[in-house]
C-alpha cells in the first residue's frame, strides 16, 4: 500500500488526475491544447501581454530555419518564465555517461547480460540511470548512448531535464507516469515514449517498482521511416502517436531541477515547479506509442526480409539511409515462408546492434536472453541463431506459425558502441555468451 498512496500523493501535485487524461494523436502534428480555457492567444504568439497574466515563450527544437518539414517548435503559455531560476551547480553523475566513453578499450566480443537487478532501499528514475554505452559525441549531436532504470520511488521534489538528447524510454517492468512541461503520459511495457530535449519533467512509478531501457539520441530528431515500396500506409502509422494535453503543476515550494549538459549533471533549486505551462501549441512535444499498433510486414513466399522492416522510429545521419540510430521491433507475427530458415540468418553488420526483451523468447535464442536483459552485437560482430535454435528451426515441419506473446527491440547504431567499463564489469553480465555457438556442428556433407 505504501506504493499506491505514494503514487496518489505525487499524483495530486498535478492539477490533472489520472482519469481526466486523453491525448492528442498525430505524429509530428501540430498540436492546440489548454489546460484553462483561454491560456492560448488568439491569431499570434507573443502578444503585448499574454493570456490570464501567463508569460509567454518559445522552444525552439530545431534550428530556426530548418525546413519546414522538419521544423519543430512550441510555443507554451506558462506561470513563470522558465529564465527564472538560480545558477546551476555541478553535482555527481552517479552512473551516468555521455559519449566519447573512454573508460573501457573498445570490446569486439559478443555481450550479454541478464536482468540489472533491483536496488536496495528508495531509488528514483533519475538516481538509477546507469550508462550501458555510447557512440558519438554529445558534444557535437552525433551519436547516442543507451542507458538502464531501474526505479523504486517516485520523483516528488526533483525534474530532470536532458540537454544532450532526446530519450526514447522503453519499459520493460513497471507503470510510468511521466509528469512533463507538457503534460502527462501514463506507459508501460508494451508502450513507449520519447521526451525531447530540453523539456523538463518527473516520472511516478505506477508500481512499486520499475525498469527498463532508454536510448539517448543525440543526433536528428526520431522520424517515421520511409515507406517506400511498401506505400503510405504500415509499420508504425502517424495515428498512433499520443500526445499529452495541457497539465500544470500550480506550486509554489522548494523543488530541484536536475539538467543533464554535455554529460554531467548540474542541480538548481528553483522556488516552483518548472511544469508550469497552462497551454502550448506546436510540435515539438513527448509522445508514446503502443507498440502492438506496429503493423508487421514480412514474407508470405520465402525467405526474410532484413529487420529494417522492422524500424518504428529513425534517427537518419548525414549520410543517406543510414541511421544515427533506429528503433526496430520484433512483436508478434505469423512466419509462413515456405523451405526457409525463419530465425534470423547468421549475418555480420556493419551496424551496431544493441537488444533489448520486454517479455517473452526471442526467436533466434532458445534461453539466456531473459526479458529485463540486453545483448550486443557491435560493428561486423558475427552473431546468429544458437545452436539449438538452429537444429530447432533447420529441421522442423514448415507449417504457419504464430510467434507470439514476445517483444524484442533492437536499438541499431551506424557507429561501433562503446560499452562502458562498468557495464563490463557488472556482476550480472554473461561471461559465457560465446558458448551458445560453442555447439554448432559440421554438417558438410562432402
Ligand atoms: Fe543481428
Amino acid at each position: 500500500m505504501t506504493g499506491i498512496r505514494e503514487r496518489l500523493d505525487v499524483e495530486a501535485i498535478s492539477a490533472q488526475p489520472q482519469a481526466a487524461r486523453h491525448y492528442l494523436p498525430g505524429f509530428g502534428n501540430h498540436h492546440v491544447t489548454e489546460a484553462v480555457a483561454g491560456a492560448l492567444p488568439e491569431g499570434r504568439n507573443s502578444p503585448q501581454r499574454a493570456p490570464l497574466g501567463l508569460y509567454a515563450e518559445q522552444l525552439s527544437g530545431t534550428a530556426f530555419t530548418a525546413p519546414r518539414h522538419d521544423n519543430r517548435r512550441t510555443w507554451v503559455y506558462r506561470i513563470r518564465p522558465s529564465a527564472a531560476h538560480p545558477p546551476f551547480r555541478r553535482i555527481d553523475s552517479g552512473m551516468i555517461l555521455a559519449s566519447p566513453i573512454t573508460s573501457a578499450a573498445p570490446e569486439p566480443n559478443r555481450l550479454r547480460w541478464d536482468p540489472r537487478p533491483f536496488p536496495d532501499g528508495r531509488v528514483t528514475f533519475v538516481e538509477s540511470l546507469f550508462t550501458l554505452g555510447g557512440t558519438g559525441d554529445v558534444r557535437s549531436h552525433d551519436g547516442v548512448a543507451i542507458h538502464l532504470y531501474c526505479a523504486t520511488a517516485s520523483m516528488r521534489d526533483e525534474y530532470f531535464v536532458d540537454s544532450d538528447g532526446e530519450l526514447l524510454i522503453v519499459p520493460q517492468e513497471g507503470a510510468l507516469i511521466l509528469h512533463t512541461e507538457l503534460g502527462v503520459l501514463d506507459v508501460g511495457p508494451g508502450d513507449i515514449v520519447v521526451i525531447p530535449r530540453g523539456i523538463r519533467f518527473r516520472v511516478v512509478l505506477g508500481d512499486q517498482r520499475a525498469r527498463g531501457y532508454i536510448l539517448e539520441n543525440y543526433g536528428r530528431m526520431l522520424a517515421l521511416p520511409e515507406l517506400g515500396p511498401i506505400g503510405a500506409n504500415g509499420l508504425a502509422n502517424h495515428r498512433d502517436f499520443l500526445h499529452p494535453t495541457a497539465a500544470y503543476e500550480n506550486r509554489e515550494e522548494p523543488v530541484t531541477v536536475i539538467q543533464k549538459y554535455l554529460g554531467n549533471l548540474w542541480a538548481a533549486d528553483y522556488d516552483h515547479s518548472p511544469l508550469d505551462v497552462v497551454g502550448w501549441h506546436g510540435n515539438y512535444a513527448p509522445y508514446k506509442y503502443d507498440l502492438s499498433r506496429f503493423m508487421v510486414i514480412g514474407t508470405i513466399s520465402f525467405d526474410h526480409p532484413d529487420p529494417s522492416i522492422y524500424t518504428v522510429l529513425t534517427s537518419q545521419s548525414g549520410v543517406p539511409g543510414t541511421a544515427n540510430a533506429d528503433f526496430v521491433i520484433f512483436p508478434p507475427r505469423w512466419l509462413v515462408g515456405e523451405t526457409t530458415f525463419r530465425p534470423p540468418w547468421y549475418h555480420r553488420n556493419i551496424m551496431s546492434e544493441f537488444m533489448g526483451l520486454v517479455h517473452g523468447v526471442y526467436d533466434a535464442k532458445a534461453d539466456g536472453f531473459v526479458p529485463g536483459g540486453a545483448s550486443l552485437h557491435n560493428c561486423f560482430t558475427s552473431h546468429g541463431a544458437d545452436a539449438a535454435t538452429y537444429d530447432k528451426a533447420s529441421t522442423t515441419e514448415l507449417v504457419p506459425q504464430k510467434v507470439d506473446n514476445t517483444l524484442a527491440f533492437m536499438f541499431e547504431t551506424r557507429l561501433p558502441l562503446i560499452v562502458s567499463e562498468q557495464a563490463m564489469a557488472a556482476a550480472y553480465r554473461q561471461s559465457d555468451y560465446d558458448d551458445v555457438w560453442a555447439g554448432i556442428g559440421r554438417t558438410f556433407t562432402l
